[in-house]
């Protein structure tokens, strides 16, 4: 037995008939998402073994099981980040856990810091790439193949046929959705206005603590990614004299919450997903 089929196994034995071939990843402040889901039955981080309890305000830790527009879904409310302390084999171990229990398709959310001036805050970024500024990987150690390959591809790690489902509905919910790229940072602390300024040179759009190593976990088992960052700020040394907190990334939650869920409920819909 591996941590993450433990885990799987503790997911099947407390949501019994339960599965899904979706999951979706709440970041900061997108709670509300969770509030749409029907029919719903949950399990506490807690109650999972193996499972990182995310401890950042903002986060809940739960698994939840329902439906969205109509179809069969597991929401990780809460993600818990490296930053934390949690070595990333843990960071991942909920998105291993969910592969093995049938998974095929993981959609994620996060809250980001915006690298363009033509991307405000308050509004989504669609990730269309992603650059790992971390220097560490959750595929670090010894490799299990019945999840993966050692070396496996990240050219379209962001699915083109999600992408284009999202920008769809997208247009659809009249929902504005920029694209582009997501740096990893590790954190905690915000950037430095010289690192934010190093991160526009490389091609970075947006930057933030998470996503990038369950993107990882989740190339290397073989599903489909697709991911959105609700932006909550400009990158440090962008707007003169503004100072970088928490209470920044929760102002704009509201806005972003309202506009993630629109796009996520009409997405779900797309036959894409059949
Ligand atoms: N930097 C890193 N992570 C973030 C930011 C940021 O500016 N905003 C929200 N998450």
């Amino acid at each position: 037995m591996t941590p993450y089929s433990t885990a799987a196994k503790a997911i099947r034995a407390a949501l019994p008939g339960r599965s899904a071939r979706i999951a979706l990843v709440l970041g900061s402040g997108l709670g509300p998402v969770a509030d749409a889901v029907e029919n719903p039955a949950s399990v506490p981080f807690d109650d999972i073994p193996g499972f990182p309890k995310p401890a950042v305000e903002g986060h809940h830790g739960r698994l939840i099981h329902g439906t969205l527009s109509g179809r069969e879904v597991f929401v990780l409310q809460g993600r818990a980040h490296a930053y934390e302390g949690h070595p990333l084999s843990d960071v991942v171990l909920p998105v291993r856990a969910l592969a093995l229990l049938g998974v095929e398709t993981l959609v994620l959310t996060n809250a980001a810091g915006s690298l363009r001036e033509d991307m405000a805050p308050g509004s989504l970024m669609m990730l269309t790439d992603h650059i790992n500024w971390s220097g560490a990987n959750p595929l670090i150690g010894p490799n299990d193949p019945a999840l993966g390959s050692r070396f496996f591809d990240m050219t379209q790690a962001y699915d083109i046929g999600l992408r284009d489902a999202l920008r769809r509905n997208a247009e659809a919910q009249g929902v504005a959705l920029n694209e582009g790229t997501y740096l990893w940072a590790l954190g905690p602390n915000f950037e430095t206005p010289a690192e934010i300024r190093a991160f526009r040179i490389l091609g970075a759009d947006a930057v933030g603590m998470s996503t990038v190593p369950e993107v990882l976990a989740a190339r290397h088992a073989g599903l489909r990614v697709a991911a959105i960052s609700g932006i909550t700020n400009f990158g440090a040394g962008m707007v003169a004299n503004e100072i970088l907190d928490h209470e920044h990334t929760l102002k704009q939650g509201a806005t972003i919450a309202e506009s993630m869920t629109r796009l996520l409920l009409e997405f779900l819909k797309d036959p894409i997903h059949e």
